[in-house]
């Protein structure tokens, strides 16, 4: 756990209520929030090699994403800022993506556009100086006024890489937040071109209900620069929702929606389906090496868990790279056992049978 000084002080005030930002890493610290549809990836198993003519060491785990060098196709999903706690988690899980070469986005900077003296708590720049750093804004915002100039202050704020755009319906709906989604596509087109001129790919992402192929197939006419597909089977963000609402109504319509959504492996093949080649990130209930490795073989290029993350960084820093070790050991295993050198085989040889759960 993280030392009592790091708790939010009680003088917490902004606009965009940080007591939120704290609810959230509460219960989402606590499996209470997490789906009971599985995210997929039981219905497949690896076709076993029992000779594969490889150096488990050798194994080549890295990979390239929007033009930047990884160490391995593992990323730290969007999630925290604005507060103390999130500082402090969002530095530790920084230090950590750049000791292992993995990448990083960082939660809704809403609250660190809208109150400058909370920017700092997303800082993780000075802990991370070469890996691939997001931003992140709601899309939504779009449709409420915001153009390219919060998107471009997003980036500049934390010295990003990217900007991820979040598309969240259900869990604004279920909790009352902002609804007006009609006219955001023209909007999201125009941030995606104005950041390009940039050289700042702009990547649409789902915050854990999945993607449609039709979804995908308008982000990628809008000209996005990649998906994350963010799928159901993880943290579900209507339960969060649920945990967190402050009137019986609110709880009710997040307990509602627990179960909406599409399963991540599901959201991997319609994003697939849309486009053979937009860059693609898989997260929602991913849970191990061999979740990683199997979004990969589906057809993602990276794999990324939020969840894990928070908890392994909440318990410390050695906790956190214990964790980061297992999983890359786990996906190396993996690659190994199914006869893949390297993350670029793993992606196009048939790795994959029906799982046993599926026959
Ligand atoms: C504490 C927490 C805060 C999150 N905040 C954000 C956010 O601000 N913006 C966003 O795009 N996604 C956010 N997410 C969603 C995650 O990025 C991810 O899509 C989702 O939790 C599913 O992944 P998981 O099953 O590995 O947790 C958050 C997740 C967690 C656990």
């Amino acid at each position: 756990m993280l030392p009592e000084t790091t708790t939010d002080p009680a003088t917490d005030t902004t606009k965009r209520d940080p007591a939120s930002k704290s609810a959230h890493i509460a219960h989402c610290l606590t499996p209470a929030v997490e789906y009971a549809k599985r995210a997929g990836f039981e219905r497949y198993d690896f076709v076993h090699q029992a000779l594969p003519e490889l150096d488990l060491d050798k194994v080549d785990l890295g990979t390239r994403f929007l033009g930047k060098a990884m160490r391995a196709p593992l990323m730290v999903a969007s999630m925290t800022g604005g507060t103390e706690r999130a500082r402090i988690l969002n530095q530790r899980l920084g230090a950590a993506v750049e000791k292992h070469g993995l990448a990083m986005g960082v939660g809704s900077q809403r609250v660190g556009l809208e109150d400058p003296e909370r920017a700092h708590t997303f800082q993780v720049r000075d802990r991370m100086p070469t890996a691939l750093l997001f931003a992140n804004i709601g899309a939504v915002q779009l449709a409420k006024g915001w153009t390219h100039k919060e998107a471009r202050a997003a980036v500049k704020m934390i010295g990003a890489d990217a900007l991820f755009l979040h598309l969240n319906p259900i869990q604004e709906a279920a909790q009352g937040g902002d609804v007006a989604w009609a006219g955001l596509r023209d909007r999201i087109r125009a941030v995606v071109q104005e950041l390009a001129a940039d050289g700042i790919p702009v990547v649409a992402r789902e915050v854990g209900f999945g993607m449609a192929t039709e979804t995908a197939r308008q982000l990628v006419e809008l000209g996005v620069a990649g998906i994350d597909c963010s799928g159901a089977g993880g943290t579900s963000w209507a339960k969060v929702e649920q945990l967190c609402a402050k009137t019986p109504r609110r709880a009710k319509m997040g307990a509602a929606f627990g179960e909406w959504g599409i399963p991540t492996v599901d959201s991997i093949l319609n994003v697939r389906a849309a486009s053979a080649t937009i860059p693609l990130i898989a997260t929602g209930g991913l849970r191990s090496g061999q979740h990683v490795a199997m979004a990969l073989a589906l057809g993602a290029d990276l794999g990324a868990m939020a969840r894990p993350f928070l908890v392994a960084a909440d318990k410390g820093e050695t906790a956190l790279d214990e964790f980061i070790q297992d999983t890359l050991l786990e996906l190396r295993i993996a690659m190994f056992g199914s006869g893949c050198a390297d993350v670029a085989a793993l992606k196009t040889r048939p790795v994959l049978r029906p799982g046993t759960a599926a026959r």
